[in-house]
């Protein structure tokens, strides 16, 4: 199907101006849909690595990661305002530099600060490091944690502008994706227009996929790329410090995105209309379905006033709001897309802290496994929609059974995963944050609790640093510059001799588990998918045909308020209530170092379960209202004594 159109397209790019049809058109959109969507995914595959090196906290984290909903929200309505009375492809092109600019203004942290310091208080590689138990040590209280004010204003800065960029990025995309399918719909012939809206469809579903294959890429690198040569870098990326060059992306998708966005500024504000081709097989395709797959198309309100808008928008919301069914069918989708935002944003982390994987293989797993399965979900639920003729009903029923299995298969995700390593001085019991750090073999030391150095005893316990473990001596690498061995630890005592520790966290030795999990992961991922579509499609059949606009447009921003902005968040808070062993900058709580990792796995997969369960319910209750409402029907009728006419009316 697809080899038709393009083969058609370079026939016609040969003899005509290419920005006088919109076969050209359709391939720009796709490829500036594409990288925006890497923008935005990438995003989501450097969230730890970011946590890492500017010491945030998961809920501000999963903040900043939804932040770019805020843009987008506010802004939406206005465009569907606006419609076709305005330059269509240039507002597409302003919209798109805007999404370069924020890329730019993200990765900007990285220039403004230093380098990233991943032990403040000893290089790594100077024998003298004073995270040794050295006796006579000056106590470390005058010299720990100073926090200047330039490092409190810094610590602000670089939050501000990744708040800043990702307002712009959502601001940015605002345009492009309504305004690029009207654009199509008004100038491509009625028989073309929804095989180049799937095409979008088909092109745009596998931006997320590279973005995550991309930050898995980008992570390989260290973070002081542009700084350091590799040489005089001391930590490998299984060391817990490590942090990968997350910027790099962001200037990369900025690039791509700038690129795509040029074509714009030389399409008219009017093509004349494609030519209706012979063949008309590809009408089959109901285009109302294929639109209302992508979920930023908003309501086609270019016949209202803004004025009228704003005074119909409560009246309309008021009605529909009566309707227990589009309320419960809202209702469960705001559970679905809250559980996808949620995980879009934590999958890689969990994926990094519970089986100790590198921010690069975690962001590889998510990028070739778990998003083609979820996609491969969105587009058989809407094959098996439009293909099955379903009722709502059976589309409910179908909702019904993929989030019911859903649940099931996550319920033994609670329990695949890996316990905490053991590591000395901290409290399991989750009685209290930090538990005994200093203990009578470490003493002496006075160790700086801000160090952050993780050794791997000879006891197969981890210490957070060489002087914790009360270590007093050390072996030098001087040809690798760094150190091989820290003997004589006071804390590390095997058959009553001090033991040794080697430098790096202690491995958990469960990687049996990772393949197991990410197969039942992927599958719920497909199971939850499966009723995105049939969802949507549920909502606009549901309403009255003069509110199906409206409908859009209230679902749309419910979506975005309740769902996308808040979850991430939610998310964030339970993976920080997690938390073993906070890392402290400016006496505030800033990254976490170490998880119990049960309590994590049981609050991430927890949240994810009830979020699948609320939304299996609330399909569970469309059903019991449809049924009701069929029963109703069906009793007036036989009163009245019709044939069951609105009964086949409700067919989808
Ligand atoms: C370590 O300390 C000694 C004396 O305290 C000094 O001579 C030596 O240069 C230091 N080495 C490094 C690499 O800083
Ligand atoms: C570390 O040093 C100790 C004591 O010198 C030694 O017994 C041990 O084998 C060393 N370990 C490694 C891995 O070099």
């Amino acid at each position: 199907m697809p080899d038709e159109a393009s083969g058609g397209l370079f026939r016609r790019l040969s003899c005509t101006n290419p920005f006088h049809t919109i076969k050209f058109f359709v391939v720009c959109q796709g490829f500036l849909q594409l990288t925006q969507l890497l923008t935005s995914g990438y995003m989501k595959s450097t969230i730890s690595t970011i946590e890492k090196r500017f010491g945030l906290s998961s809920q501000t984290s999963g903040l900043v990661a939804s932040f770019n909903e805020v843009g987008n929200t506010m802004l939406i309505i206005f465009v569907s305002y606006f419609g076709s009375r305005v330059h269509r492809p240039r507002f597409i092109g302003f919209g798109a530099i805007l999404v370069s600019l924020s890329g730019l203004i993200i990765a900007l942290p990285h220039f403004i600060t230093g380098p990233y310091e991943y032990e403040r208080f000893a290089s790594g590689s100077s024998p003298n490091a004073t995270d040794m138990c050295l006796p006579h040590q000056k106590d470390p209280s005058d010299t720990e944690d100073v926090c200047t004010e330039g490092m409190e204003r810094e610590n602000q800065a670089v939050l501000a502008l990744l708040l800043i960029g990702q307002t712009l990025l959502g601001v940015g995309g605002v345009p492009i994706q309504p305004f690029g399918i009207s654009y199509i719909d008004d100038y491509a012939s009625k028989s073309n227009s929804p095989l180049y809206i799937g095409i979008l469809f088909a092109t745009t579903s596998i931006g997320p996929a590279i973005a995550f294959i991309v930050g898995s890429v980008m992570l390989r690198f260290y973070v002081d790329i542009d700084k350091f040569s590799p040489s005089e870098i001391h930590i490998n990326n299984k060391d817990p410090r490590w942090v990968g060059a997350w910027w790099l992306g962001f200037i990369f998708a900025a690039s791509i995105v700038a690129i795509s966005s040029i074509p714009y500024f030389f399409f008219p504000r009017e093509l004349p209309k494609e030519e209706e081709s012979p063949q008309k097989n590809i009408t089959e395709m109901n285009k109302a379905d294929l639109k209302d797959e992508l979920k930023n198309k908003p309501a086609d309100m270019e016949d209202f006033t803004l004025g009228q808008f704003i005074k119909m928008f409560p009246v309309v919301l008021m009605r529909n709001i009566k309707n227990p069914i589009f309320v419960m069918v809202i209702f469960a989708l705001i559970n679905l897309s809250g559980m996808i935002a949620g995980l879009a944003t934590f999958m890689a982390k969990f994926l990094e802290r519970q089986f100790t994987l590198t921010a690069s293989v975690a962001n590889m797993i998510i990028g070739m496994v778990n998003i083609p399965g979820a996609m491969f979900g969105i587009i058989l639920g809407g094959a098996i929609m439009k293909n099955c003729h379903l009722t709502l009903k059976q589309a409910t029923i179908m909702c019904m059974f993929s989030m019911g299995f859903c649940v099931l298969f996550d319920v033994p995700l609670l329990f695949l995963g890996c316990p905490t390593q053991e590591v000395a001085g901290l409290d399991y019991s989750g009685s209290s944050e930090v538990g005994q750090l200093v203990t009578e073999c470490n003493k002496k030391c006075k160790c700086r609790s801000s160090s952050f150095n993780p050794v791997c005893g000879q006891n197969n316990v981890e210490y957070i640093s060489p002087c914790y473990a009360g270590c007093s001596a050390l072996i030098y690498n001087s040809e690798l510059n760094k150190v091989e061995n820290y003997t004589a630890c006071n804390c590390v005592v095997v058959d009553g001799a001090l033991g040794y520790a080697l430098p790096g966290s202690c491995s958990t030795y469960c990687s049996r588990f990772l393949l197991p999990f990410v197969i039942i992961a992927c599958i719920s991922g497909f199971l939850a998918s499966l009723s995105h579509t049939p969802a949507f499609v549920m909502i606009l059949r549901n309403v009255k045909p003069e509110d199906k606009s409206f409908a859009i447009g209230i679902q749309f921003l419910m979506l975005r308020v309740l769902a996308w902005l808040p979850a991430p968040v939610l998310y964030g808070s339970a993976i920080d209530t997690s938390c073993l062993l906070w890392q402290i900058k400016c006496q505030k709580k800033a990254a976490c170092r170490y998880y119990n990792n049960t309590a994590f796995r049981q609050r991430f997969v927890g949240v994810q379960i009830l979020y699948e369960l609320s939304c299996f319910l609330s399909f569970c209750i469309v059903y019991f209202l449809l049924i009701r409402q069929e029963k109703q029907a069906l009793q007036e009728e036989a009163s009245v004594g019709r044939s069951p006419e609105s009964v086949a009316e409700s067919r989808v």
